[in-house]
C-alpha cells in the first residue's frame, strides 16, 4: 500500500489554498499539480506551492495516471463537469459544496457518484468538529433524555452582495445548507415540514437574512437562523453562532466565536463545560480521513454527497419559502455601498484585503 496519496487541485482560491495548505501540512498528501483559470491565482500557486506543475487547463491532472485525488475547490458551476470527468478518470474527489448549482443536477451526480467504486467527499466541514461529536456523544448516552428541539444560530458580518459565489446562492443556501445539514444530523430524520421568513436587507434582489422553522419525521422540531446581517459597520465585529440540543431531560449546547467554541452539557449525571479551538473549516481533519479512506480502501467516516445534495435542497426550499412570504426591506442600497466600501477597506486575520480571500464567513478585524 502507498503511504501518500497525490492530488491535483482545481481551483485555488480561499478554499483551494485552505486544502493546499492543510495538504502540505499533512505527512499523508503530495500535492503535484494545481489549475486555476486565472492567472494571478496560479501565479500565487507558484509561489505558495512550489515545484509542482501549475495548469491553466484542467485535461492534464484528469489524464495523470499518477494523480489519486482531485480536489475541487472552484464554484459550483463548475463543479458537475469535473465531477463526471474526475469519475470517467477513475480518480477519488475531495470536493466543495455545493456539488452543482441546481438540485437536478446535483442528485444526477449523487447517482453516477453512488454507482462508481470512486471516493467522493464533500467538505460538510461541520461533520469533523469536536464539538459536534462531543455533543453527539453525549445525547447518545441518554443524557439529555429524548432529543426533542434543535436550534441553530449562524448570524455574522460575513460575505455581501456582489462579492462572488453567485452560483451558491444567497447566504441560506451558500452558508446555509450547513445548518440544515447540522440539523438533520443531529434530528437523525429527514426534513417534513417547514415556514421561513426572510428580510431583504439593504433593498437587495435576494432575503440576506433567513429563519426557517419546522418538524422532521421522527418528531423532532427545529429552528435554523442564518444571516450575514450582522454588525457589519459596528466597531467592533460581532458573531451569534450557537447550537442548542434541548432533550426531554436536560441540554446540550456550543456557542463560537470562530476563534474558540465553547460546548455546555446540562445531562442528568453530569454537567460538562469544554472551550478548545474552534478550528475554522477542520481541513486538518478532512484532508487526514480523506487520504487515510483512500490508502485503506474504506470510508473512515468523510461527509457524502449524498448528505451534502439532501441539505442543498432542502435550504433552497426553504429559501423559496423565504421568498414566497414576502420578505420586507430594511436599511437602503446606500447603506448597503458603505458598508462593501468598509469591507474594501478590512484585512482579515492574515494582513489580507478581505474581498482578495472573498471570504464567506471568517471574522474579520479593521485594519
Ligand atoms: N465548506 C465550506 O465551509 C465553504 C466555505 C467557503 C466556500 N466554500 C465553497 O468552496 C468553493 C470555493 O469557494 P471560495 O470561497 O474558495 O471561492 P474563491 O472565489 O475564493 O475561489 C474559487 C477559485 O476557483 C477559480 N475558478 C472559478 N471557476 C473556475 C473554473 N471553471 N476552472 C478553474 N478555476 C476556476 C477562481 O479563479 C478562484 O481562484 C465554493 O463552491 C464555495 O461554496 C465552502
Amino acid at each position: 500500500m502507498a503511504n501518500k496519496v497525490r492530488a491535483g487541485i482545481l481551483g485555488y482560491g480561499r478554499m483551494g489554498r485552505g486544502f493546499a495548505a492543510a495538504m502540505q501540512e499533512s505527512g499523508l498528501w503530495e500535492i503535484a499539480a494545481v489549475y486555476d483559470i486565472s492567472a494571478p491565482v496560479r501565479e500565487l500557486a507558484r509561489q505558495q506551492v512550489p515545484g509542482v506543475a501549475i495548469y491553466d487547463r484542467p485535461e492534464p491532472i484528469f489524464s495523470d495516471p499518477a494523480i489519486d485525488v482531485v480536489g475541487l475547490f472552484t464554484l459550483a458551476d463548475a463543479r458537475p463537469q469535473q465531477i463526471r470527468q474526475a469519475l470517467a478518470s477513475r480518480k477519488h474527489v475531495l470536493a466543495e459544496k455545493p456539488i452543482a448549482a441546481d438540485v437536478a443536477t446535483e442528485w444526477e451526480l449523487v447517482r453516477a457518484i453512488e454507482a462508481s467504486d470512486r471516493f467522493v467527499a464533500v467538505n460538510l466541514f461541520n461533520r469533523n468538529a469536536w464539538y459536534h461529536k462531543d455533543i453527539r456523544r453525549f445525547i447518545a448516552e441518554g443524557e439529555i433524555g429524548e432529543l426533542a428541539v434543535i436550534r441553530i444560530c449562524h448570524m455574522t458580518p460575513g460575505h455581501m452582495p456582489l462579492e462572488g459565489h453567485d452560483p451558491e446562492g444567497p447566504p441560506f443556501h451558500d452558508c446555509g445548507m450547513h445548518y440544515v445539514d447540522v440539523a438533520r444530523w443531529y434530528a437523525g430524520s429527514e426534513y417534513k415540514t417547514w415556514h421561513a421568513q426572510g428580510l431583504r436587507a439593504w433593498g437587495y434582489k435576494d432575503p440576506w437574512w433567513v429563519q426557517a422553522h419546522g418538524t422532521f419525521e421522527n418528531g423532532v422540531v427545529f429552528d435554523i437562523t442564518q444571516g450575514f446581517i450582522y454588525g457589519h459597520l459596528a466597531k467592533e465585529q460581532p458573531h451569534n453562532c450557537y447550537v442548542d440540543a434541548i432533550g426531554t431531560k436536560g441540554v446540550a449546547r456550543m456557542r463560537h466565536d470562530f476563534s474558540e467554541a465553547t460546548v455546555e452539557l446540562y445531562g442528568v449525571h453530569e454537567m460538562l463545560r469544554k472551550t478548545a479551538a474552534f478550528n475554522d473549516k477542520k481541513l486538518d481533519l478532512m484532508v487526514d480521513v480523506f487520504a487515510r479512506s483512500v490508502l485503506t480502501g474504506e470510508n473512515l467516516g468523510f461527509p457524502q454527497a449524498r448528505d451534502s445534495v439532501i441539505a442543498s435542497e432542502v435550504s433552497w426550499a426553504m429559501l423559496n419559502d423565504a421568498i414566497a412570504n414576502i420578505p420586507p426591506v430594511r436599511g437602503t442600497p446606500e447603506e448597503m455601498q458603505q458598508i462593501l466600501e468598509h469591507r474594501r477597506r478590512l484585512v482579515n486575520g492574515f494582513g489580507l484585503p478581505v474581498r482578495m480571500q472573498e471570504l464567506s464567513d471568517l471574522p474579520l478585524a479593521p485594519v
